[in-house]
């Protein structure tokens, strides 16, 4: 069976590091939830009460990436033994009371286009966040944002806890990773809550992880038919602090899906260029980085493809 949420926190892994690295080296432990780079997986209400626990007994604080959390409480109502006759809502509440505070963007599950928030209980802490956003942002009523942005993500807030939508919203991702699967195109399984992702290494054997099969396969996408997915693999996590390279876990292409953005054509129009895009596979050839920026390369390095 598939584990239901592959987006855990691996706890046994948490305590040696905070063990090894010493709690007083460690200013944060950070949940994403969902997990992005790891297939839009879920983190279960149990997983985050681990976490927790391991936190409390080292004294560090508990934040959560929470830009997904709607749909992270919508897998926990599903998926989760015990939670089906709890509201999303309930869920959402019970996780953001496990955590110290939290990053927001809310141009996910703020269903807003621009703008987020951090939040956190330590009032002194919070206290030297304001002065900084004042200094960098602007003054704490509006952070920055236009008046009808704040209404926007105020709106979003609650729509996005409606269960039909995020029942609607999980529904149309699952399409698209089903459809894709069903014709033996490999996908990080099960489908994720905002997006497929495709595996690029499955796919693309010929092309050697340091030459990036999941940029090979997201260029082709794009040349192909206009379709703008994002690497999440070698050129994303291969290059080290200390200059070395190596190649990442996975090479993977994430087909995000924006929310209340597309109609059922758009995404079989996906589909169809998936489909003829991994049926020329062995045609695609790898790429070499051409310039690269000392950190976070993914958003800006220049390629040229090989031969
Ligand atoms: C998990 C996660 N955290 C944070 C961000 C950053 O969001 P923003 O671009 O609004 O700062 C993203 C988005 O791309 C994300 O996927």
């Amino acid at each position: 069976m598939l584990h239901p949420f592959k987006g855990n926190m691996d706890v046994a892994a948490l305590e040696r590091f905070v063990e090894e690295r010493g709690p007083a080296t460690i200013p944060v432990v950070f949940v994403t939830i969902t997990n992005n780079s790891g297939g839009g997986q879920p983190v279960s209400l149990a997983n985050l009460r681990a976490v927790r626990a391991v936190c409390d007994r080292f004294g560090l604080p508990l934040f959560l990436d929470a830009c997904r959390f709607a749909e992270n409480a919508w897998f926990i109502k599903v998926r989760e033994e015990g939670q089906a006759g709890r509201q999303v809502v309930d869920i959402v509440r019970e996780i953001a009371s496990l955590a110290d505070g939290m990053t927001m963007s809310a141009k996910k599950d703020g269903l807003a286009n621009i703008g987020g928030w951090l939040a956190m209980n330590d009032d002194g802490l919070a206290e030297q966040c304001r002065n900084v956003l004042i200094l960098t942002e602007g003054f704490v009523t509006y952070g920055g944002l236009a008046g009808r942005d704040l209404e926007a993500v105020a709106q979003g807030l609650r729509e996005v806890v409606d269960e039909d939508y995020l029942r609607y919203r999980i529904r149309s991702t699952a399409y698209l990773g089903e459809a894709l699967a069903a014709d033996g195109i490999p996908v990080v399984q099960p489908i994720g809550g905002h997006a497929v992702y495709l595996d690029a290494r499955a796919l693309l054997p010929h092309v050697p992880p340091l030459q990036y099969p999941g940029q090979a396969l997201a260029v082709a996408l794009f040349v192909e038919g206009g379709i703008r997915g994002s690497e999440i693999g070698t050129v994303m996590f291969g290059r080290h602090p200390d200059g070395t390279e190596s190649p990442a876990a996975m090479d993977l292409v994430r087909l995000a899906i924006p929310r209340r953005t597309y109609t059922q054509s758009h995404v079989d129009y996906v589909i169809e260029v998936v489909r003829y895009v991994a049926a020329r596979a062995g045609e695609l050839r790898g790429y070499r980085i051409v310039t690269e920026p000392p950190a976070l390369r993914h958003f800006t390095a220049r390629f040229a493809p090989l031969a």
